[in-house]
Formats: C-alpha cells, structure tokens, sequence
C-alpha cells in the first residue's frame, strides 16, 4: 500500500536532517551549512565535501554528487528500500505510518512480536551468565567464541525448564496468544503454553531494522534436530531473510560472503570477514538473492565443501545470477566449512581464509580481463580468438562450479552457446592432461628402460601405439558408455601389441554377449601378472571429461600408427609399398 503523502511531508517537517545525519558524521558549521566528511562507504573522503542545508532539508556531497532529502539519505545510508526508510525515519520520530485497518492489525500485531522478540533475546542472553546457563558459555568458549562476539551476536542460552520464558515475558505483559504468534511458545493441553525453546544455544535473528525477528537454537548434544528455527510468523520469513545481514550489509563494499550456517557466520565475522551472510536453515531463495543485490555487486558463496554443499552451489549460483549478481566461488579445503577451517589454523586462520577469498576466481577474473583488454571484440577474428585463449585459463581452474560460471559469462558476453564453449574447454582439458600423462609415463619409461617388459614385450618397440591402446582400454572399462562405439568401429586387429589385443578381444566378446568386463570381471581369463597390468594400465589413467571424444582420438592414433612400418618392414619394403605409405601418413594429415 502506498504511503499517503501528506504522512511523507509531514515526517519530512518533523525529522531535522541534520539530526538524523549527525548520527552518522560529524557535522560543523559553515555559514548556513553543515560540513562534513562524507558518510557513505563507497566514497573516501578526505576532506570534508559533504554539506546539509538544514532549512531546506537536503544534504549534497561535492566529492561523490550523491544528494536529496532525509528519506534518500536514509535510503543510502542504511540500504533500505523507500518504503523501508520512511519507517525507519517514522519510528526514530515517534509518527506511526498510516496504513489499512487489516494491514494495521496485522502491523500492530508484527510490532507486538518483535517487541517479544526482543525481550526473549534479552532474557536468553541474561541466562548465559546464570548457572544453568554455565554449560551453554563454556559451549560457546569452548567453540572459541570470544566474550566480545557472543555480546555482538546477543547470543543466549534458553533453559531446559519449559515455563521461565514464557513466565518472564507474560510478567512484561504479553499475551499468550502473542506469544504463540511469535513463535516463542507452543500450546501444551488445555489453555497452557511452553516456551518453544529449550536447553539450546540461541542465535537471534536480527533484520537490517534491527527488529529481532527470530531465533535459531542449537542443541548442544549429538541429537536431533541439530538446529530448531523460528517457524515462519508475521514478523518472519524465512526465504526473505538473511542471517547476519543487519551487520553485513554496513561491511559489504560491494561484496558479501555466503555461507551455509549460523556457526561459520559468526566465526568469519570474528575473524574480522563482517560481510558474511547465512540462510535461515533453507536453500537460498530468489527473493534472497533479490535482497543480496540490494547491497552488493558480487557474492563469494562459500558452502560446505561436502556434496550436499556442492550442489546447493549449484543451484545457488543461477539464482544469484539472475539477481544481477556477479559470482565467484570458494571452496574449502580438506572438507571442512569456513569456521573449522579458520579455527584449524589457530592466529593464521582469518589470513589464510584471506587467501582462499583472493584466490577464489578473484585472479580469473583479474586474468580473464587481461586477456579481454588484449582483443578488439568488435572484430570477429580477435572474437574468436580472445575465446580460444579465454577457454584455454578456464581449463586450467580446478574447480567445475568456477568453470561454468565463467563459461555463462563468456557466452553471455560473446553471444556463443554455452555448450560450445564447454566443449572447447574440455578438449584442452583432455589435452593437457593428456600432457601430463604423456610427461609421467616418459618420465616412468626412463625409470623402466633398464627392466625388460614381461607382459607386453612388444611394447617398447610400439611406445606410442602401446600407450594408445592402452589408453583406449582404459576408457573402455572406466567409463563404459564410451565402449560400445569403439567395438562396433574397431576391429582387434588394429591393436599392435598381442597382450593389448588380448585384453581388447577379451572385453569386447564380453561386451558383445552382453556380460559386464570390469577388472573383476574379465580376471579369470588372464594370469595373476597379467591382470595387476591390466590394473596399472586403470589406475594411471588420467580422468577424461568427455570419454566418447578421447576415444576417437585414441583409434585415430593406432590409425596412424597402423599405418606406420616398422623398422624391419622399412628395410624389407620395395620403393612403392613405402611411397603408398607416405602418401596414406599425408592423407591423414589433412
Ligand atoms: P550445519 O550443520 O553446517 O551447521 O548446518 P553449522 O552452522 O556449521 O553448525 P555447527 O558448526 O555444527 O554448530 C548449516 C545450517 O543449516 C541449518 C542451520 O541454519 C545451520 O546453521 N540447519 C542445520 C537447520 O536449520 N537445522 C538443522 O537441523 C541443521
Ligand atoms: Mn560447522
């Protein structure tokens, strides 16, 4: 519902502006302006540029142009929507916004709740330093939570008897129906009510009004649920809520952190990471994202490194980018999550944890407009050109998540599908780790020059057609989708070396009568020395990205390789069979 704008000129007349600002920045006289150094974070102003034209009720700052009246101010300075200000300035003037007799109740009723709220986290808080709070503290030391985080965060402690809180809270005067609403208390029998939380650890919920507007409590034990939330009430709303966020959003710069629970929050704010931000128990919604992009440009999500973490990335970073959001991704190491990870290093946790935010797609992007900077987009060849090499940096990122997004981006800039782009990047990928498998197994070949080859004797002789058949049953019993074209195209004949070629004929009959030929599978047919081959042959090959693609480049290797003599045929072989050769050898060059 709009706001009348008779209520907005009033509030207008009855809010002094440079009350409001002085509490942001000191202001001095100057004639008939106040002066100042501006407050807004994006603008580091060293000398005061900032005025307020107390009389006319507007500020200006001659260093960022920012300017306009309170409401716009407050807008700015405490990333509020308009609507979001006007109560904000209303509430600091005592005026109450008009609004319908539905939406007013259920206003009233919404005050009322937060007002629970409020005194419920005061009470939780309190009971920290109780003695029945004492083993909830020493819980919270015991995470190596400092005294000065748990007052930041109000965090508390709800008492295992089910009746002190709603005892306190109906002494202050509220309902119990109020208190259901909240969400503080449950019904118990008849007419009676229990406080919906105990024995927990309590995190307060705080929206960018400073309104409590929930809790989360953790159960100190290993039983379940971990965690119990603040069902949704008129106060709060689970998908449209941050945790964290009335402190991130004045640290944000441009930048938050998201990340996965209560506990990784509050860690990384102690470590001095303030712009971290958590959902409320849920996976990130649209409308979360929404509110992301009010006050930043980019997110570094930083989930759990697990699976399930994994794919809430996944599925996060779509949503964050419809938003408008640039996205980057951190990816722990080792499996833990951001607060185990800083604590795991003790003093150097908060630098470390630098690091990895750095790290974390902030040098692809850095390298990834270098690259830009050295093409004229506008024309088609250096177009291509500028995606060739921009494909071969995504290849070399470890991470898959990372990768895709600056795939999206890149074909969302150059109007290229993305499937072309990750096919691209994949064939480097297959090659260089073609490369390095290549390096080792020269590397591996050195080492074993000395030692004669008892299974594949032949090998030495056909290095690089041994290799590739090798490769090739590799793939074919690692990733069998990729199987069924290579035995319906390859006859075994073109396999160079007998073992290979028995190992090729052996999996293929298998295949062929419609039995599996895993390693287990296929055992019986081969001598204990034999099959540890065949296993050395599975364990050093390097993983393919796209096994269909990697075979046809193995059988277009054994091709060529076929096509080759051998050095006995060369010294055998009349003038036209060798010139029939190199003319085959030039073909395929082609
Ligand atoms: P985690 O299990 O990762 O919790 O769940 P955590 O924050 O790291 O807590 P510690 O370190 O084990 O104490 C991530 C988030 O998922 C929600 C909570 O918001 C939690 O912070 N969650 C988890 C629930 O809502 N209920 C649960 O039972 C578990
Ligand atoms: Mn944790």
């Amino acid at each position: 519902m709009p706001i009348p704008d008779e209520f907005i000129q009033e509030l207008k007349q009855r809010v002094d502006i440079a009350e409001v600002i002085s509490s942001y920045v000191k202001l001095k006289k100057q004639g008939r302006n106040l002066i100042g150094r501006c407050p807004f974070p994006d603008h580091q102003d060293s000398s005061p540029s900032f005025s307020v034209v107390r009389e006319n009720g507007y500020f200006h700052c001659f260093g960022c142009q920012a300017g306009g009246d309170v409401i716009t101010f407050i807008r700015k300075m405490e990333n509020l929507d308009y609507v979001e200000a006007v109560r904000f300035l209303a509430q600091r003037a005592g005026m109450t916004v008009p609004e319908d007799d539905t939406a007013n109740s259920m206003s009233k009723l919404r005050t009322r709740i937060y007002e629970a709220n409020r005194e419920a986290a005061r009470f939780y808080h309190k009971m920290l330093y109780t003695p029945d709070g004492e083993q909830a503290l020493s819980y919270l030391r015991g995470r190596q939570l400092s005294e000065k985080t748990i007052v930041h965060f109000g965090l508390g402690y709800s008492p295992r008897s089910c009746y002190e809180l709603v005892n306190h809270l109906r002494k202050k005067g509220f309902t119990n129906a109020e208190l259901i609403q909240a969400n503080l208390a449950v019904q118990r029998g008849q007419g009676g009510v229990r406080d919906r939380f105990s024995d927990r650890v309590m995190f307060p919920i705080i929206d960018v009004r400073r309104n409590v507007i929930g809790f989360g409590g953790r159960i100190m034990s290993d039983i379940k649920p971990k965690y119990l939330n603040t069902s949704d009430t008129p106060a709060f709303n689970k998908s449209r809520n941050l945790f964290a966020l009335n402190f991130a959003k004045d640290h944000a710069k441009g930048q938050l952190i998201l990340v996965e629970g209560y506990m990784d929050v509050i860690a990384l704010h102690q470590a001095g990471f303030e712009n971290a931000v958590a959902t409320l128990g849920t996976a990130l919604t649209p409308e979360q994202s929404k509110i992301i992009k009010r006050y930043a440009e980019e997110v570094i999500i930083c989930y759990d490194a697990d699976q399930a973490g994994q794919k809430a990335t996944a599925r996060a970073i779509p949503l964050l980018r419809t938003a408008g959001l640039q996205v980057r991704v951190l990816t722990v190491p080792n499996g833990k999550d951001p607060d185990e990870f800083i604590k795991s290093y003790g003093e150097q946790g908060p630098g470390r944890f630098r690091m990895l935010l750095e790290k974390s797609g902030n040098d692809a992007e850095y390298r990834l407009q270098k690259l830009r900077e050295k093409y004229n987009l506008e024309i088609t060849e250096q177009r291509i050109a500028f995606l060739t090499d921009a494909a071969r940096l995504i290849a070399g990122f470890d991470n898959s998540i990372e990768q895709d997004i600056y795939i999206s981006q890149l074909a969302g800039e150059l109007g290229v599908e993305k499937a072309a782009i990750r096919q691209q990047v994949s064939r480097i990928q297959r090659i260089n780790s073609k490369e390095d498998y290549k390096r080792q197994q020269r590397e591996i070949q050195k080492n074993l020059s000395a030692v004669s080859d008892n299974i594949n004797r032949e090998k030495a002789s056909n290095l690089r057609a041994a290799n590739a058949e090798e490769a090739l049953i590799a793939v074919m019993m690692i990733y069998p989708s990729a199987a069924d074209r290579v035995f319906r195209s390859l006859p075994p004949e073109r396999f160079v070396t007998s073992f290979n070629r028995k190992v090729y004929e052996t999996i293929r009959k298998r295949a062929q009568e419609g039995h599996d030929y895993s390693l287990t599978d296929i055992s019986g047919e081969f001598s204990v020395e034999e099959v540890s081959r065949i296993a050395k042959i599975l364990a050093s090959h390097p993983r393919e990205n796209n096994p269909e693609q990697a075979a046809g480049d193995y059988i277009r290797i054994l091709e060529e390789e076929a096509s080759r003599l051998t050095p006995e045929e060369i010294a055998k072989a009349d003038n036209d069979m060798l010139l029939q050769c190199i003319n085959k050898l030039k073909e395929k060059k082609k």
